[in-house]
């Protein structure tokens, strides 16, 4: 374990200059903050007195956050303590945009009884909040293809099956803690690049798998479209490849117009819901990275509603594999 480590615990929200830059001709109407957090996006969106906002956020510990801003904004902040794969239970309309800030804030990976860092000794827990399990129940319960498979599909982790067969055969002496964890990795996995620890993608892996993020992102999109009229916009920033592919799929894939066939005329593609507003991917300021170094890793892109006829089964074929992984999470229900 790290002990040297000693970045700061306060969360900065990540590339916010950007966000209102982007929603700010729309303001006067309702705006979704889907991931609270400490309520950054949502005060800054809340200082123009015409915006409402309705936030969601899936972890108890920010409910003190929420406090503060609904004594100050009484009727012009609603705050609900769900996931937001569940957005669609608010009755609001004219939503001008919804927003999805991926990931975890700092507060967050600095919480040991959470434990989601390899570079602090915590409980082996993950859960972000409102979960069915927790990373010990993973890690103890299920066996080896199932580890080895969360590994490789929701990690890209090359020795999935190695460091799965170290779990196995450990379990017998407990594996409670996160630096139990860390230990059995240190000894399963080669050190193939010395610039990344050798628990990250073992780590990200639980993490998405215990929150189910995969299909949380996913159902989150589609109702986040489902909900918006004509004209309003959802912004997603992520934090990791996975997370960004499968945004950068949904935009896109119900963007363009596609040509059935290259020995076909163009044909208007049925499936067409979005304009993409900016083709390329916003990126934090050279600025922003050295204020706050965990900003680095993070992809700005937004779309805007323009087409109500979607038909969505292209984006889960798209992705079946990792919902079909995520899947297994129901055996520990
Ligand atoms: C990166 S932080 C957001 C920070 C926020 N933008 C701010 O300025 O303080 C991500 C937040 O999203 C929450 N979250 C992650 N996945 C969620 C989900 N599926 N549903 C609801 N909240 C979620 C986390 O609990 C965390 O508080």
């Amino acid at each position: 374990m790290s002990a040297t480590i000693n970045l700061e615990k306060k969360h900065f929200p990540v590339l916010l200059d950007e966000l209102i830059k982007i929603i700010s001709p729309r303001y006067s109407g309702t705006f979704l903050d889907c991931t609270f957090g400490q309520g950054g996006y949502s005060k800054k969106i809340l200082e123009n007195t015409k915006n409402k906002v309705i936030a969601f956020d899936r972890d108890k510990d920010v409910v003190k956050f929420s406090e503060i801003l609904k004594k100050k904004y009484k009727d012009r902040f609603e705050f609900n303590h769900k996931k937001f794969s569940q957005i669609k239970s608010i009755s609001a309309k004219d939503i001008k945009a919804i927003i999805f800030d991926l990931g975890y804030s700092t507060t967050q990976i600095f919480d040991e009884n959470k434990g989601l860092s390899f570079n602090f000794k915590g409980k082996l827990n993950m859960r972000m909040g409102l979960n069915s399990f927790s990373a010990h129940d993973v890690i103890n319960k299920l066996d080896k293809k199932e580890l080895s498979n969360i590994f490789k599909y929701l990690g890209d982790e090359k020795d999935s099956k190695k460091i799965a067969q170290a779990i196995i055969k450990k379990r017998d002496q407990k594996i409670i803690t996160t630096n139990d964890l860390v230990e059995i990795i240190n000894k399963a996995k080669k050190n193939y690049n010395f610039k990344i620890n050798k628990s990250t993608k073992i780590f990200q892996s639980l993490r998405i798998f215990v929150n189910q993020e995969i299909s949380e992102l996913i159902y989150g999109l589609i109702n986040a479209y489902k909900l918006i009229p004509i004209g309003s916009y959802i912004v997603v920033i992520t934090f990791n490849s996975l997370e960004d592919k499968i945004v950068k799929f949904f935009f896109k894939n119900y963007s363009e117009e596609k040509k059935v066939s290259r020995y076909l005329p163009y044909s208007k593609n049925t499936n067409q819901i979005f304009e993409l507003l900016n083709k390329k991917v916003i990126f934090p300021s050279v600025e922003e990275i050295k204020k706050n170094p965990p900003s680095r890793s993070a992809k700005l892109r937004y779309v805007k509603k323009v087409g109500d006829q979607a038909n969505f089964e292209e984006f889960f074929t798209k992705f079946k594999t990792f919902l079909d992984i995520e899947n297994i999470g129901k055996k520990l229900c």
